[in-house]
């Protein structure tokens, strides 16, 4: 059978996650998607880095315009991160020339989704981008696919491993907060800017994702009212601790009769709640059916591994076929307000 020929784009966390997982895996992910999933061509900045993987089987390109447009290739996965500049040329040429997008760049669908999505219904092409919500945890699809029979009242959680690892390592350990964000970003958590995980808009970025998966709406980022972790002192921690609270970073969009609520930031979760006891570089997400009731997803949300599985996951979709619109339903059909809902607040 012919193989699913790739060309990715970012060689950094994920993308150096994506290459040992389509090696490690290789048999088990080609039974699963029917065909062989092979990289044919690569990019990043520096040609000379150590990854710690063999690039020297695939093609180097340097120009995105080019990386769009490969002969051959099958699907452009963009590893670059950014809301513009190199990666939305990448997305946007990808689709032009006919060929799958996959993403983990929330930033990038928090901004240019819509349009990304709509091109790619236009070219009949997948866009997918499971990475971009809560690394592993398959969050997308369980909304986009699993749910996707249901009213969707509220979706809430915890969106940011990197705040997460932060809150939950000072309450832990004691430690300071600069300590433990730089060990966050060792680990590959952070963004290249740590500040859009601390100040929210990373989590942010996803719970705009998010909330336009659960009730069908628009993307609305500018809508999302965010408060980040900066300001939060070891004592405060301390205090929540002595009261019986712990400090969470959350996620919070509802559906009310007078429109989206769609709200980030901390909170002082009672250490029996379910979220008090996530921890580390943790994500949970819980979201609230009319027929399902209740669903609580919690897994690994950044790192390289939870997201190399999330993106080859995507990869697999498209070898077997599977996709369809990249939200909810067809970007023409989104709503621009949550439709009317007698049972809604
Ligand atoms: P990263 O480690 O900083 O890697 C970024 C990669 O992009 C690097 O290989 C870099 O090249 C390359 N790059 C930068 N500018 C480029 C350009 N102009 N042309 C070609 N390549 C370029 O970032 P990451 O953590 O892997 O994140 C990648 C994406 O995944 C981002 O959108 C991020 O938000 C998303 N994401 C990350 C995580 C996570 O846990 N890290 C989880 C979910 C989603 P060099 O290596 O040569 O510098
Ligand atoms: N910087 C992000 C986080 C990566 O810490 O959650 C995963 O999206």
């Amino acid at each position: 059978t012919e193989a699913l020929k790739i060309a990715l784009a970012g060689l950094g966390t994920v993308g150096g996650g994506v290459v040992r997982l389509l090696d490690t895996n290789a048999d088990l992910i080609a039974r699963r998607a029917g065909r062989p999933i092979e990289i044919v061509a690569v990019s990043a900045r520096d040609r000379a880095k150590d990854r710690g993987v063999d690039l020297s089987r695939f093609r180097w390109i340097d120009d995105m315009g080019e990386m769009a447009a490969l002969d051959g290739v099958d699907v452009v996965v963009e590893l670059i991160g950014g809301s513009d500049g190199p990666a939305l040329t990448l997305a946007r040429r990808t689709i032009a020339a006919g060929k799958a997008l996959v993403t983990a760049n929330k930033a990038m669908i928090a901004h240019h989704g819509l349009e990304l999505a709509s091109a790619a219904e236009a070219g009949n092409v997948a866009f997918k981008y499971e990475a971009a919500v809560a690394g592993g945890i398959p969050v997308i699809k369980g909304l986009r696919e699993g749910a996707a029979a249901n009213r969707i009242q509220q979706v809430y959680g915890i969106l940011n491993g990197t705040c997460n690892y932060i809150l939950s390592t000072m309450e832990a350990e004691g430690r300071d907060f600069a300590d433990v964000l730089a060990e966050a970003q060792a680990l590959g958590y952070a963004e290249a800017d740590p500040g859009f995980d601390i100040d929210g808009v990373d989590a942010a970025h996803k719970l705009s994702i998010l909330a336009s998966l659960a009730f069908g709406t628009r993307i609305d980022f500018p809508g999302v009212g965010t408060t980040g972790i900066r300001h939060v002192l070891a004592a405060d921690i301390a205090e929540a601790a002595a009261l019986g609270f712990r400090i969470r970073l959350l996620g919070h969009a509802e559906m009310r009769a007078d429109g989206l609520f769609q709200r980030i930031h901390p909170h002082l979760v009672p250490v029996s709640h379910p979220l008090a006891h996530v921890t580390g570089s943790l994500n949970a997400v819980v979201a609230e059916g009319n027929f399902v009731g209740r669903l609580l997803f919690q897994g690994r949300g950044a790192g390289d591994g939870p997201t190399a599985s999330a993106v080859v996951a995507d990869l697999i979709d498209i070898a077997r076929g599977e996709y369809g619109p990249a939200f909810a339903m067809p970007v023409a059909a989104l709503g621009e307000q949550p439709p009317a809902d007698p049972g809604a607040r």
